[in-house]
């Protein structure tokens, strides 16, 4: 008998296809986003789940489902599962990592020029019939070229994002929880080194790609937004929550810095109405990895971990080894 798993959300035909070949599959085609009770009910005599990031998986989900081994995370975060209780309850998790950093780095730097040059504003009054004359000021944004960029946040991602700064002539300075290797951090366009307060003060700026954990919940909040100069972007495609977004969007209408370019919100995706309000703030629906040949790779990522972790043998992208001794 074929191992049973959910996939919980839509996913490429294809991909739910080549699932079938290994597993006794319940996809959800219709994309429904199941509550806490109806994940736990489809769970049932499932071993496996093929998740997105909208799924919960928590401790009360994993004691109401005791015969699932694998959660395999179609996303390189995994801040919605309890990774810890996961362990405990002897069910692998995995993420995939890797597959999307290029595409990720090409939208952040997406969102920064956008914000950067107003373009979404200036579209929007485009759009509204108001252009009836050239001006000297319309939509005077800040230039990228030869300013300093910082990367909060120096992994794959933010690598990823550096190395595409040499094109603009940038400085590039970073922080995160350890510094890179020598070679690493001349590939990230010879990026250095500094305290957090240093980059806020320095970088004319700001990138946020770290990932989420309650220890850093609120990165950015009223204090470190203070610090920023008063014409720097800030770009967060890391998760929502990183930002304290009431602070920020204070912050923005009070023009205490210039522009925001944001992928992800805290409660998304019921993000704060006031950011619908403002003019200096790029807002996209959580998007950064969302080329087809990416999402593509991702899900195929997810699939083979999934057949790993039912199949006896380690998935490529095993969070959490100590959990195999668990079942
Ligand atoms: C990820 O992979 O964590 C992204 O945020 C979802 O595309």
């Amino acid at each position: 008998m074929k191992p049973s798993i959910l996939v919980a959300r839509a996913v490429f035909p294809e991909v739910i296809e080549r699932l079938r070949q290994h597993f006794d599959v319940e996809d959800n085609q219709e994309d429904k986003v199941y509550t806490a009770d109806e994940l736990a009910s489809r769970l049932q005599g499932k071993d496996g789940m093929f998740s997105t990031l909208s799924e919960r998986v928590d401790q009360a989900l994993l004691a109401s489902c005791p015969q699932l081994k694998a959660v395999c995370n179609m996303a390189v975060g995994y801040n919605n599962i309890d990774v810890d209780a996961a362990s405990r309850a002897g069910v692998v998790v995995t993420n995939t990592p890797d597959v999307l950093n290029e595409t990720t780095a090409d939208f952040g730097w997406a969102l920064l020029m956008a914000a950067a040059r107003r373009i979404t504003e200036a579209e929007q009054w485009l759009r509204d019939g108001k252009w009836q004359k050239w001006r000297y000021d319309s939509f005077v944004g800040a230039d990228l070229h030869g300013a300093t960029l910082g990367i909060i946040g120096m992994g794959r991602i933010g690598q990823a994002i550096a190395r595409r700064s040499t094109g603009f002539g940038m400085q590039v300075i970073y922080h995160n929880r350890s510094r890179l290797a020598p070679e690493l951090e001349a590939q990230a366009n010879h990026a250095r080194y500094v305290g957090r307060e240093e980059l806020l003060r320095e970088a004319d700026h700001v990138v946020l790609v770290l990932p989420y954990s309650p220890a850093l919940h609120h990165t950015i909040g009223e204090a470190e937004i203070a610090l920023m100069k008063p014409t720097a972007v800030l770009v967060n495609i890391a998760r929502g929550g990183i930002v304290d977004d009431a602070a920020l969007i204070r912050a923005l209408r009070e023009r205490r810095i210039a522009a925001a370019g944001l992928d992800v919100y805290e409660n998304e995706p019921a993000l704060n109405p006031d950011f619908l309000t403002l003019t200096n703030v790029v807002l996209t629906p959580h998007i950064a990895s969302a080329s087809v040949a990416t999402r593509l790779a991702m899900a195929n990522c997810a699939a083979d971990n999934l057949i790993a972790a039912l199949t006896g043998a380690v998935p490529p992208n095993l969070l959490n080894p100590e959990a195999t001794k668990g079942k």
